[in-house]
């Protein structure tokens, strides 16, 4: 039985797993109204929250899930990549309760968790398969050989696409985090009305930018602005040509990262994988291509210790943790590459 910690960000999570049952239970706290007054993650309000939270929500899980502390054989802790002081609390909790019950603590990668996490739903992809990891912090292509044979196939040069997500919703006047407000707003737009750049689309790599996007997009709202034309009916059309070039982009690389790998299973991962529209087209483009295309549930596309602990899990069944595996320190890894990198240290 694995006691999953995430806190590297702004979410709070904590989740029962077993090796052999499977997910327990979870529980999730997101700090997104906290930050909505800065229009962004603030990282010390950050951390002070995960102290806040953690340990209540732990004592919540295992009420709720039955169990007490001494169910707990092992604790995965995300260790990595992410805000530092916020990582410092779960890995802090980790520390002390594993010292506590006498367990191992597993320090595991965060994008290992969104990256096997489709392997949760009800829709499990056979390995190995191609993974589009997009999020507020990241877009990366990955080529998944096995539980932790990973191979970078290409990433974003600058703004990662729930990033871009998020600075677009912002100067469209929608709250932040702004991607589900902005693909909300984006159903009522014309997704034609305005020719927005489809960056890097035919660059033969499967790198990403988007940071000139959020800038093509900067400059209509400003003509528009001057014009007097900046309603609600052209911000949806604003959001829909949006949303339709970043849905473009992502499914045009998705497609060659099949073709380049050979493999016939896509996975997508991370907060901007619940985008509706995404799914539809990638479900659409991947069977062109004869290819699958995998999502995990959709309440755990964002942060949650649920798969924290379902990837100890599969790094444990694969041989790559065992019980002697321990973290002699409470190390974060703000920064943390993923390919090549085993989940433990
Ligand atoms: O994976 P995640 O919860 O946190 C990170 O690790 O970054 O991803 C959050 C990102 C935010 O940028 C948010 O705007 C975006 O995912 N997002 C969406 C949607 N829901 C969340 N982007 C587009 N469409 C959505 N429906
Ligand atoms: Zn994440």
């Amino acid at each position: 039985m694995i006691l999953g910690i995430e806190s590297s960000c702004d979410e709070t999570g904590v989740a029962l797993y077993g090796v052999h049952q499977g997910l327990i239970g979870h529980q999730l706290h997101t700090q997104v109204d906290m930050h909505r007054a800065y229009g962004g993650v603030v990282p010390e309000l950050a951390s002070r929250d995960h102290i806040r939270r953690i340990v209540v929500l732990t004592e919540n899980l295992l009420a709720e899930c039955g169990h007490s502390l001494d169910s707990i054989d092992a604790i995965a802790v995300t260790a990595g990549p992410g805000l530092g002081g916020a990582l410092l609390t779960g890995t802090s909790m980790a520390a002390g309760l594993g010292l506590a019950l006498d367990v191992p603590v597993w320090p595991i990668h965060h994008l290992d968790g969104h990256l096997l996490s489709p392997l949760m739903g009800a829709d499990t992809p056979e390995m190995p398969f191609v993974a589009l990891l997009v999020s507020g912090g990241h877009t990366q292509l990955m080529a998944v050989r096995g539980v932790g044979h990973y191979e970078l196939l290409g990433e974003t040069l600058d703004d990662a696409a729930g990033e871009a997500f998020d600075k677009t919703a912002s100067l469209l006047g929608l709250g932040y985090p702004g991607g589900a407000a902005l693909s909300q707003l984006a159903r009522t737009g014309n997704p034609m009305r305005f020719t927005l750049p489809r960056p890097m689309i035919r660059s033969g790599d499967l790198e990403f930018s988007f940071s000139g996007l959020k800038t093509a997009v900067l400059t209509e709202v400003r003509a528009l602005e001057a014009a007097g034309q900046f309603d609600a009916a052209v911000r949806a059309d604003l959001a829909a040509s949006f949303e339709a070039a970043v849905i473009d982009v992502l499914s045009a690389k998705c497609g060659a990262a099949l073709r380049k790998t050979g493999m016939r299973a896509l996975v997508v991962a991370g907060g901007v994988g619940a985008n509706v529209r995404l799914r539809a087209v990638l479900e659409r483009s991947m069977r062109a291509l004869g290819a699958r295309v995998h999502f995990p549930p959709q309440a755990l596309c964002t942060d949650n210790g649920a798969m924290i602990a379902h990837a100890a899990a599969l790094a444990y069944q694969a041989g790559l943790l065992d019980r002697s595996s321990r973290s002699d320190s409470f190390g974060v890894r703000p920064r943390w590459p993923l390919a090549g990198s085993r989940t433990t240290t």
